[in-house]
């Protein structure tokens, strides 16, 4: 498949709110606690860790690329790693999807798609209903409406401004990051990998968990999604111009992992030059 190049971002991050309005928001669980001992942070960057700290700007990692890429795991294994809040952002979308179908609602109807994405509650973001392929497919239905965006925007931007204690900076992952959420972000990575490698992974995973899987429907799945997540108008699944771009086609986690984790550490040491 091939991506848009980059686009201007058409969501301006909406100022105003001062802290996270999600304080209590489980972020990956390791992110509650201070940098392991012995993480790349640590070692590669322990007085950047202390300089990011009060008064500094959070370091920001933006992790983009289309469905079942592995960028979902691959930013909880370097939140930890950097001792980072993570944002799974499509978990945003998804529990927008899973309140518009709960009343019958139609996900494409842009009013019922905004007050939906407006009653967000923290806890919902980690029901096991998110997960769906139903609510997958929803999902990237409402995320093409530019005032569920917008309202989402504002969630996302708040959180890698402000991230939950004791973390001192954050993982965002998603579609549009890179681009539009966190165009200053530190570290930009774009991950992907073939339609077909892809599939193949989802339906594995599918079958991991006892369900069925056939994989040339999964593979149309993620084929619709992919087109619709990089057409739409409003912030659409792009590079970012100054990303890193992984292909993860022939490419284990691990792999994929140790090449961020250089990249991340590299970073870290020269922020902490800089400062
Ligand atoms: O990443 P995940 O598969 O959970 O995302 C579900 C859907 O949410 C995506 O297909 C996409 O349409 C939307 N999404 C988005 N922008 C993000 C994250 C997710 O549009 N930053």
């Amino acid at each position: 498949m091939s991506f848009r190049e980059p686009v201007a971002p058409t969501l301006a991050p909406q100022a105003g709110r001062e802290s996270n309005p999600n304080p209590s928001l489980r972020v990956s669980g390791e992110t509650q606690r201070p940098a392991p001992r012995g993480s790349a942070l640590n070692a590669a960057g322990g007085r950047a860790a202390a300089r990011t700290g009060e008064g500094h700007r959070p370091f920001v990692v933006a992790i983009d690329g289309p469905a079942a890429s592995g960028k979902g795991t691959l930013a909880r294994r370097l939140a930890e790693r950097f001792g980072l809040a993570h944002l799974d952002t499509g978990a945003l979308y998804r529990a927008t999807a899973v309140l518009v179908l709960e009343e019958a609602g139609d996900p494409a109807d842009p009013a019922t798609a905004e007050a939906a994405a407006r009653r967000i509650e923290p806890l919902l973001l980690s029901d096991p209903r998110l997960r769906g392929d139903a609510v997958a497919e929803a999902a990237s239905v409402v995320a093409a409406i530019p005032e569920v965006r917008r309202t989402l925007l504002a969630w996302q931007s708040d959180f890698a401004r402000h991230p939950p204690a004791p973390a001192r900076g954050a993982v965002l992952d998603g579609r549009d990051i890179g681009t539009v959420v966190c165009p200053a972000a530190d570290v930009k990575l774009f991950v992907t990998a073939t339609t077909e490698a892809r599939a193949l992974r989802r339906v594995k995973e599918l079958r991991e968990q006892g369900a069925e899987a056939i994989y040339e429907n999964v593979l149309q799945d993620l084929k619709t999604r992919d087109a619709r997540d990089s057409e739409r108008r409003a912030a659409p699944l792009a590079v970012a111009p100054d990303a890193e771009l992984i292909d993860t086609t022939t490419l284990d986690a691990d792999a994929v992992f140790e090449r961020a984790v250089r990249l991340i550490a590299g970073t870290l040491e020269e922020r902490e030059w800089q400062q």
